[in-house]
């Protein structure tokens, strides 16, 4: 006990503690760096007085105890940004906050996130309480504090009742937190259902709306049917039974899609040796579903303008289309093509949009705010593709804005592909994943049973090893699209996680 203050000053008198606290601060913080800095922040944030007797770790004891904490304890002033400790540490210094805040931090997937802010009057360190532990967050004060640091040693010199004490207060301090935090939640999840709710509402009615609008039908009337060849052809491509020469035969009744076929045989990218000019000999060669991306791929062309817009959107909806190809396979469903499709076509809303913008330029801000999907679905149901294509098609925004239990069952498994699809392409084109419509992209993989349980993992380690794997064997804009991709991804890569090398892979 300091000399200087008199016994008869421990009697009942309730400053006691803050009386020794003062003579203590003014012994452990003298020659301190930071005090002078400290002293005028406070003075000029007019701060209020420390009582280190309402501290939460401290609750329960008697003031004798405290001030035994006291004695041993070291007073510690922090400025803003100063770290107490990181993360990994394995330090046992318990710390009281006289003054001031201090925020923790943790590392979560690469990056540093704020978890929770502790003011005067709390505790931190309980680590200290458990054998070998390491710090598994940081802290850093957060304006300048005033802290009562007590270290491994100090502590193990405090009476085993005051640890137990101070453990216990630790525990319950944890538990007013959890509660906190499932307040939080449950808050967090009403507002979540809310918003679902109103979103839901706000598709559904726009839904109805759009079908009986005698506007879009008329939109819709003045856009070019997919030819009846290429609607003939695409379902028997789909059929289990059709079989190459009935394919064939189909093909032939549209000239300009056999010239596409053999174009595509014939064009360096296949490097062969001797033209094919047999166009059964080159649906054999290409197989089925090169084939049937040619014809989906063929008709939509044929039914927009040919300008640089609208190859755009084509590429993206090709590469989309490879993407979604490669995941159903992935992911072993059965029906890859099907998925294909939906890729090559669940654009199509835009391109309608683009030719109206071209056609009513003036109307260019109006004809924006136009659903796409539903006038892409609306489209494809008039084109007679089946209804799992046009109503996938409808449903492509879902996994934006709800996790996969809230998309109908029976195109749950569509919708899902579809939009990982989009992250990949995003992904590949350099678009950083903080970016993107991400809340729910991590159910949605689940869902799907992928080899991996998270995004990330996956498209490092099979996506873009098996898309680059088959890229010479994709339409020219989309090898293009892959290859340019290359740098993209590795800078986003790097930039996201430094330690990964993942060229090595992919390439
Ligand atoms: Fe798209």
């Amino acid at each position: 006990m300091p000399k200087h203050i008199p016994k008869r000053a421990l009697s009942n008198d309730k400053d006691v503690v803050v009386a020794i606290l003062k003579e203590l601060c003014r012994r452990h913080t003298q020659g301190d760096k930071n005090t002078a800095k400290w002293r005028k922040d406070m003075i000029s944030n007019n701060d209020e007085k420390s009582d280190i007797s309402q501290n939460k770790l401290l609750r329960g004891l008697k003031e004798n105890e405290i001030f035994e904490v006291c004695a041993l304890g070291k007073n510690k002033f922090y400025n803003t940004g100063d770290t107490l400790f990181k993360e990994g540490d394995s330090d046992q210094t318990v710390y009281l906050i006289l003054h001031g805040a201090i925020k923790l931090m943790q590392t979560l997937n690469g990056k540093e996130k704020d978890i929770a802010v502790l003011q005067k009057g709390d505790g931190l360190g309980d680590t200290a309480f458990i054998k070998d532990s390491k710090r598994i967050v940081t802290a850093v004060a957060l304006k300048s504090s005033h802290i009562m640091a007590i270290d491994k040693l100090s502590k193990d010199m405090l009476s085993s009742e005051i640890q137990l004490r101070m453990y216990n207060n630790f525990n319950q301090m944890a538990s007013e937190r959890i509660g906190g935090h499932i307040h939080r939640d449950t808050k967090l999840i009403d507002q979540i259902q809310y918003l679902g709710t109103r979103i839901r509402k706000l598709i559904h009615t726009n839904s109805e709306e759009y079908k009986n609008s005698e506007l879009i039908r008329d939109i819709l009337e003045n856009i070019q049917s997919l030819p009846v060849y290429s609607s003939n052809l695409l379902l028997l491509l789909q059929s289990d039974r059709a079989s190459a020469s009935e394919v064939v035969e189909q093909a032939k009744l549209d000239p300009s899609l056999v010239g596409v076929i053999l174009k595509t045989i014939n064009s360096a990218y296949y490097g062969l040796r001797c033209k094919i000019s047999d166009v059964q000999h080159a649906i054999t060669y290409l197989g089925f579903n090169q084939v049937y991306q040619l014809v989906v791929d063929h008709g939509v062309k044929s039914t927009m303008p040919d300008t640089p817009e609208f190859q755009e959107l084509q590429c993206h909806s090709n590469v989309v289309s490879f993407f979604s190809f490669e995941l159903a396979r992935l992911c072993n469903k059965n029906t890859p093509l099907m998925h294909g499709t939906i890729g090559l076509l669940h654009d199509i809303g835009k391109s309608v949009i683009l030719l109206l913008k071209k056609q009513h330029k003036k109307l260019a801000i109006l004809i924006d705010l136009l659903d796409h999907a539903r006038i892409g679905s609306l489209l494809l149901e008039k084109w007679n593709v089946p209804a799992t294509v046009y109503k996938s098609v409808e449903y492509q925004c879902f996994p934006e804005f709800f996790p996969p239990s809230e998309v109908p069952e029976e195109f749950r498994e569509y919708a899902a592909v579809l939009y990982i699809s989009h992250i990949c392409y995003e992904y590949a084109k350099g678009n950083e994943k903080k970016e993107l419509p991400v809340a729910f992209l991590d159910e949605y993989v689940t869902y799907l049973n992928f080899p991996e349980k998270s995004f990330m993992p996956l498209f490092k380690n099979h996506i873009m090893p098996s898309v680059y794997k088959k890229m010479n064997a994709c339409p020219e804009n989309v090898r293009k699209f892959l290859m340019e991709s290359k740098t993209k991804i590795l800078e986003a890569e790097s930039a996201l996680d430094k330690n990964v090398d993942i060229g090595g892979k992919f390439f």
